[in-house]
């Protein structure tokens, strides 16, 4: 008996060993501990033997048992910490490699100019107002005193969101300036108080077109940002200060700036304003031309245009202005050419 306990003991450990995973572990204590295992049929027979084989046996069987539950739990530590040896080899992870980096968007140099724009303008007082680019002829030329026909709409050629003819003296057209946006704001103000209508103190940015010859300072498609300021006793020096200043805070304080008598039909007087071409220092270039670059249009507001956004000519007077952002971003940042502005050229874009 004590020989077929020692045989019982030797094919359990051998078994052990071809146990691989935690089934085969279990399918093993089950043969070689489990109930009808031949060890424990050892022990159920123990009543069966002499009282002399009996203490033997029993304190053999009992070793065996120690010993199979001893290898048992043996073999189930170095099969987990074999699996997790090759877990960690398996699964590695470099937290010293570097991360992939993402890469960063910015806003593109016509918006950042634009954004520094409303904080100039914003720091004296004006507000941004937004205005539609689907026009009617009737907005962007008839209440801004461009009567149909009339010469100064060949400066400002546009496309026509429907074929001419259609919609009579008044076609749908994309804007060509954003001037139609004084009188949305002037009759909008003028109604909060019709009989005393609010000062006004706005700008007006967004997109413009126009139907015209490229070249380094001429886009089909330009955003402006237009200036309005109505109230009782605005002055042309009103004017002239605000747009200096304007040109000191953007360039410092030795900017030079002037104004160049003009026409606009919505303006009485009417003037180009010019800043200094940094490009060239004022010698003349193909950007600038003359040493000076034209950044904008500015004036008195027409009496007929008060007129037609619902303020009295007779007590109210106002100044605006039509500014183009990317001429002024031109000499900022030294750009030669304004066609660079919408190519969508990441070596150009990359560089603000
Ligand atoms: C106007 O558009 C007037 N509405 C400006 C104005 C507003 C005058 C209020 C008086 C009172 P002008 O056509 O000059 O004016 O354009 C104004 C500015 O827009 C120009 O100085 C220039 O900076 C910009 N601009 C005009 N056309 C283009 C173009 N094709 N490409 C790029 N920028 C342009």
């Amino acid at each position: 008996m004590l020989e077929q306990l020692s045989e019982i003991q030797r094919a359990a450990l051998d078994a052990l060993d071809s146990a691989q995973d935690e089934a085969a572990l279990e399918a093993w204590r089950v043969a070689h501990l489990g109930r009808s295992s031949a060890l424990m049929l050892v022990f159920s027979g123990l009543g069966k033997l002499s009282p002399e084989e009996r203490p033997q046996v029993g304190a053999r069987a009992n070793e065996v048992k120690k010993a199979l539950e001893g290898a048992l739990e043996k073999r189930q530590r170095s099969l987990e910490q074999a699996a997790l040896e090759r877990s960690l080899a398996e699964e590695r992870l470099d937290v010293t490699l570097p991360g992939r980096r993402l890469p960063l968007g910015r806003l593109h140099p016509d918006t950042q100019m634009l954004r520094e724009l409303y904080r100039v303008f914003g720091e004296m007082g004006f507000q941004v107002y937004r205005s539609r680019e689907v026009e009617s002829d009737e907005y962007n030329f008839q209440l801004l005193n461009f009567p149909i026909g009339h010469p100064a709409r060949d400066m400002q050629d546009t496309f026509f969101v429907e074929s001419r003819g259609q919609g009579g003296d008044n076609p749908i057209l994309l804007r060509t300036h954003t001037s139609p946006g004084q009188i949305y704001a002037m009759r909008e103000y003028a109604a909060r108080d019709p009989d005393n209508p609010p000062p006004v103190r706005i700008v007006l940015p967004g997109m413009c077109y126009r139907y015209e010859q490229t070249d380094a300072r001429h886009e089909i498609q330009f955003d402006q940002i237009e200036g309005l300021a109505v109230g009782p006793g605005i002055t042309f020096s009103d004017l002239k200060g605000t747009l200096a200043d304007l040109a000191r805070r953007l360039f410092g304080q030795n900017v030079r700036t002037r104004f160049r008598a003009s026409f606009f039909p919505f303006t009485e007087p009417s003037a180009e304003f010019d800043i200094e071409c940094f490009l060239c220092n004022g010698q003349g270039c193909s950007v600038c031309g003359g040493g000076w670059l034209e950044i904008g249009g500015c004036g008195m507001v027409h009496p007929v245009v008060l007129t037609n956004g619902g303020y009295d000519p007779g007590r109210y007077t106002g100044f605006a202005f039509g500014l183009g952002p990317q001429r002024i971003a031109m000499l900022k940042y030294h750009i030669e050419d304004i066609r660079l502005f919408w190519q969508d050229d990441l070596r150009f874009l990359e560089q603000f």
